[in-house]
């Protein structure tokens, strides 16, 4: 049975060792924010972090997988307080969901070994397909980002995942809310 390190976890899949890594992922394992167009033509929806590079997760296998510490969106960080995270936010680079998992993915490795890309570098380090066209706004972002993993900036963060109606309200000018009668609670206006 397939073992390897997902996470900074140990985990053993009772799966058939050929069945793409990507399914044991969304399916047995439930880290369902790495996506899958199904086929391998969306170049990169599905992309992990293979012992540190970004690898399509649809293209291996569990077997191929054995023994590897393999880090999905989920594992990049726990708050998205990642400098790729963060900055796809700062940039206003994130479009549809779909795809920003896989390029906040290709984007981090890239960052891993190059915290300074050109755009060429960028270009050719992040394939991802976004059919939106937010091409520019990324290569903006992965170069924010660097600049903060250089610690030559920083970034304002956004709201952690889980924040309540309140928080939101004071952030968004147009959510008010009311406490609840009894326990204090929040709902929206209507
Ligand atoms: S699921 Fe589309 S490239 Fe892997
Ligand atoms: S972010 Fe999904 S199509 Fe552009």
């Amino acid at each position: 049975m397939p073992r390897m390190t997902i996470n900074d976890r140990p985990v053993e899949f009772d799966l058939d060792p050929q069945m793409p890594l990507l399914y044991a992922l969304r399916e047995a394992a439930n880290l369902t924010g790495t996506k899958s167009c199904g086929g391998g033509d969306c170049v990169g929806a599905c992309m992990v972090l293979v012992d540190g590079t970004a690898l399509r997760s649809c293209r291996i296998t569990l077997a191929e997988a054995e023994g590897r510490l393999i880090t999905t969106i989920e594992g990049l960080s726990r708050d998205r307080s990642h400098p790729m995270q963060q900055a796809m936010v700062a940039e206003q680079a994130i479009q549809c969901g779909y795809c920003t998992p896989g390029i906040v993915i290709s984007g981090a490795a890239l960052l891993q070994r190059n915290p300074a890309p050109t755009r060429e570098e960028i270009e050719a380090a992040v394939p991802n397909l976004c059919r939106c066209g937010v091409y520019p706004r990324l290569v903006k972002a992965v170069q924010l980002a660097g600049r903060v993993v250089q610690r030559r900036e920083s970034i304002s963060a956004a709201p952690a995942p889980g924040i309540d109606a309140a928080d939101a309200a004071e952030r968004v000018p147009a959510l008010r809310v009311q406490a609840g009668p009894e326990n204090g609670s929040s709902e929206p206006d209507s």
